[in-house]
């Protein structure tokens, strides 16, 4: 196919080149952005006269044949092709003679793959919050059956303090809901229009910027030409947004590969979102929260690659550029599947409540309680800190627990100590007294989960039984 640039050139692109230039394999998934963007431009070509109304119809009817028949599947993408912007306009050249040659005019491709792609990413990105907020409704729904489910809170991967499981859930929840926030930011700076920027320097032609701004929703046109078509901040912030949303899938991912071995015993996927091994019958694998984990490391490569494509260019336009959408389409990829799959893989995982609470009961969780007993009882913290240390190594020597050690061994250490330590070194009661805002006492767990309900509407409302 002859180069609509083809002019100066005095010869035809070397074949390796040719290929090497194409894009069109990575973005004719704007077509219908580029048809969008082109039907706008054209309808403010004839309503500020540079283009006759005729030919404007003629241009719209094209395009719109050309987006019925590329949906329909009429019409096939050249893979020869250079872009997808050359090919819907040599298509429509070809359809309706030289008419098609007119919507080139005041219009670069340098301003229309800036807008195809803001435009692109605006509806990918909307899509992506959709399934965060599934996400949050599928948190939200296990939340609320495990309000009163006790295991052990860590740090260091050690046990630590008793905590209930809808909390720990929750955590995950309030990140995402920052996702979400991420995404809206990236969304509203990413609104301005760069279409009428042309190649860089704007045109000589009455053009009305707002006008197809408004059309194609935006809110205003890019005020500077030179940095509507050169920039691609508006990728790297998507991309950072994406990069975070992967790692906190992938920290949740994790903890639920935890969770889900012999070791912990915390939970079990379902069957539909693990697999098996090809010798060793005994095995079940939690392969989707490994994968999620695994595609983390591809969607931070995208974020560091877009910006080191862009470090040294100077402006304006440069080829390197084309590379954004190889990176920002792959990550948006990734990170759809993976919500795709997490979700359903959260919705479905059995809690194993026995386990959890069997856990919470054997690592000394209490201790700090037990500390702070002694300290409502008039003993300065410090030192009930080191009196319940050298309680919990006897215990770990003797084979017992705080719960087990008699009253007669507290109060031969302490005066302080009287029976109804047992009822403050209760789990139950550890979590019950964590009442101070955010904590894991239960007011504010079940206001944490209201919040969370407010931002997913459409989650499934909370079952009666728990499991
Ligand atoms: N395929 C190109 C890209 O994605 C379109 C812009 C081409 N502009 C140019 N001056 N060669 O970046």
């Amino acid at each position: 196919m002859q180069k609509l640039w083809a002019g100066r050139a005095g010869k035809e692109l070397d074949q390796i080149a040719d290929d090497f230039n194409s894009s069109i394999a990575t973005d004719s998934r704007m077509f219908r952005q580029d048809i969008q963007g082109s039907l706008a431009h054209a309808a403010m070509l004839a309503a500020q006269g540079i283009l006759s109304q005729a030919d404007a119809d003629a241009i719209a009817a094209g395009l719109g044949q050309i987006a019925e028949d590329l949906e329909s599947g009429a019409l096939k993408i050249d893979p020869a092709a250079e872009d997808i912007h050359m090919f819907i306009e040599q298509v429509l050249t070809q359809r309706i003679g030289d008419v098609g040659k007119r919507l080139h005019t005041a219009r670069s491709r340098n301003d229309q793959v800036a807008v195809d792609l803001r435009m692109y990413l605006k509806s990918e990105v909307g899509h992506i919050q959709g399934l965060i907020r599934d996400l949050l409704g599928a948190i939200v729904h296990q939340a609320e059956k495990h309000v009163d489910t006790i295991l052990p809170g860590y740090t260091h991967l050690q046990r630590a303090q008793p905590i209930r499981f809808a909390h720990h859930l929750l955590a995950y929840a309030m990140m995402f809901v920052r996702d979400l926030s991420r995404l809206d930011d990236a969304l509203r700076r990413m609104s301005e229009s760069p279409l009428g920027a042309c190649a860089l320097a704007g045109t000589t032609y009455p053009t009305d910027r707002a006008m197809t701004a408004a059309a194609l929703g935006f809110d205003r046109p890019c005020r500077n030409s030179m940095d509507a078509v050169s920039d691609r901040d508006f990728c790297v912030e998507i991309l950072s947004a994406l990069s975070l949303i992967m790692m906190h899938l992938s920290r949740f991912s994790e903890e639920i590969i935890l969770w889900s071995s012999w070791e912990f015993g915390f939970v079990e996927l379902d069957d539909a979102y693990t697999t098996g091994s090809s010798i060793m019958p005994q095995k079940k694998n939690s392969d989707m929260a490994e994968l999620v984990r695994g595609k983390t490391g591809r969607v931070y490569g995208h974020l560091m690659g877009t910006l080191t494509m862009l470090k040294g260019l100077p402006l304006a336009y440069n080829k390197d550029m084309q590379e954004d959408k190889d990176a920002i389409f792959d990550a948006l990829d990734t990170v759809t599947m993976c919500l795709q799959v997490f979700t359903p893989m959260l919705a479905t995982m059995r809690v194993k409540k026995e386990r959890m609470y069997r856990a919470a009961q054997e690592g000394f969780i209490n201790a700090t309680d037990l500390a702070d007993y002694l300290t409502r009882k008039g003993m300065p913290f410090r030192s009930a800190y080191q009196l319940v240390g050298s309680l919990v190594a006897e215990c770990i020597r003797t084979g017992q627990v705080l719960e087990t050690l008699p009253l007669s061994r507290y109060q031969s250490l302490s005066p302080l100590f009287e029976a109804d330590l047992y009822e403050a070194i209760d789990l139950k009661t550890c979590v019950e007294c964590r009442t101070s805002e955010g904590g894991t006492g239960k007011d504010s767990v079940l206001s944490q989960i209201q919040y969370i309900r407010t931002l997913c509407p459409d989650a499934a409302p909370a079952d009666e039984e728990g499991e």
